[in-house]
């Protein structure tokens, strides 16, 4: 049921900007209650926050090429990171960090050209935004701007403050990114779960209650302990999306090319994979391999 109240406009004001306060959050749920059944023709940053508000758990995958992306984006997706991890799933490399801006633009422009519904969100690369907030701006404008993304997502908390906040400033909207930063990758020294101790933990709660206060509109959480994903997600009014980090949190996201089991070498156990797409790709490459050597392809039907 929609319940219909008078909203004086400063409180109005309050809850389009990003920085929720719990006034807001009492409204959004009275106001969204009914969100759940709220079909959205364009995802945008506010309509996240609108399903976050009414309960309605956030959709999000990886896509770095144009018809990945259409299939993802006639899927009813809510969100398409063009993830860094192109890095891995596309180019081979055994990190996160080799990937480039231009890259990130290839990628992301050829998604762009493919979406009609999802938001979409483009991974700052490593590299291109830790060294100082103008080069963390210059970035965001350039992936903005030459790829048309909708939103830039950045690994880090407290020690790339100033980074997001001129990013923020220039009106580009921000996903933060907390828990196992594949960014940080040589600082880890391993891709196991982060946060089990009390200090890590700690420092990620209020690195979030940062980024909401800084004005992110949502934040990912990877590989974390559910129980912390859960409290993180509570503490803050933006959206939590998590890989690995539970179900109690307002969205999840997987890797694409994981999911479809395009990619095999790769199997923590938050993954779960929906095809074996590996496996069914090389059986059909087999069959034409075969046919084109035995003389069965091209049939009669198949020249001109
Ligand atoms: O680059 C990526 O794919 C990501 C997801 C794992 C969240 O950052």
């Amino acid at each position: 049921m929609l319940i219909s109240i008078f909203v004086p406009q400063q409180i109005h004001d309050r809850v389009s900007c990003l920085g929720l306060s719990a006034l807001n959050n009492v409204f959004l749920k009275k106001n969204y209650m009914s969100a759940a059944a709220k079909v959205y023709k364009r995802v945008t940053t506010n309509a996240l926050i609108e399903m976050k508000a009414s309960g309605t758990k956030i959709s999000m995958l990886t896509a770095y090429d144009y018809s990945m992306a259409k299939a993802v984006d006639a899927a009813n997706i809510d969100v398409i990171l063009v993830g860094d991890s192109a890095s891995n799933v596309m180019s081979g490399h055994e990190t996160t960090l080799p990937i480039t801006v231009d890259q990130m633009i290839y990628h992301a422009s050829a998604v762009v050209n493919a979406v009609k519904r999802a938001l979409v969100v483009v991974d700052l690369p490593f590299g291109s935004y830790q060294s100082d907030p103008k080069e963390a701006l210059r970035s965001s404008i350039r992936i903005m701007k030459e790829a048309g993304a909708h939103a830039v997502k950045i690994e880090g908390g407290a020690e790339i403050k100033d980074s997001m906040v001129r990013i923020l400033k220039a009106g580009i909207p921000v996903m933060g990114h907390l828990g196992l930063t594949p960014q940080s990758i040589y600082k880890f020294g391993t891709y196991t779960v982060r946060a089990r101790e009390e200090a890590e933990a700690e420092k990620l709660l209020e690195d979030a209650k940062l980024l909401e206060q800084l004005g992110c509109f949502a934040l990912v959480l990877e590989k974390i302990p559910a129980a912390l994903a859960k409290k993180v997600a509570k503490a803050v009014q933006i959206p939590v999306i998590g890989i690995g980090a539970g179900g109690d949190v307002d969205g999840q996201v997987l890797v694409l090319h994981d999911m479809l089991g395009l990619t095999t070498e790769f199997s923590p156990r938050f993954l779960r994979r929906y095809m074996h797409l590996y496996d069914q790709m090389t059986t059909a490459i087999k069959q034409y391999v075969k046919d084109v050597k035995s003389n069965d392809f091209p049939n009669k039907d198949e020249q001109y």
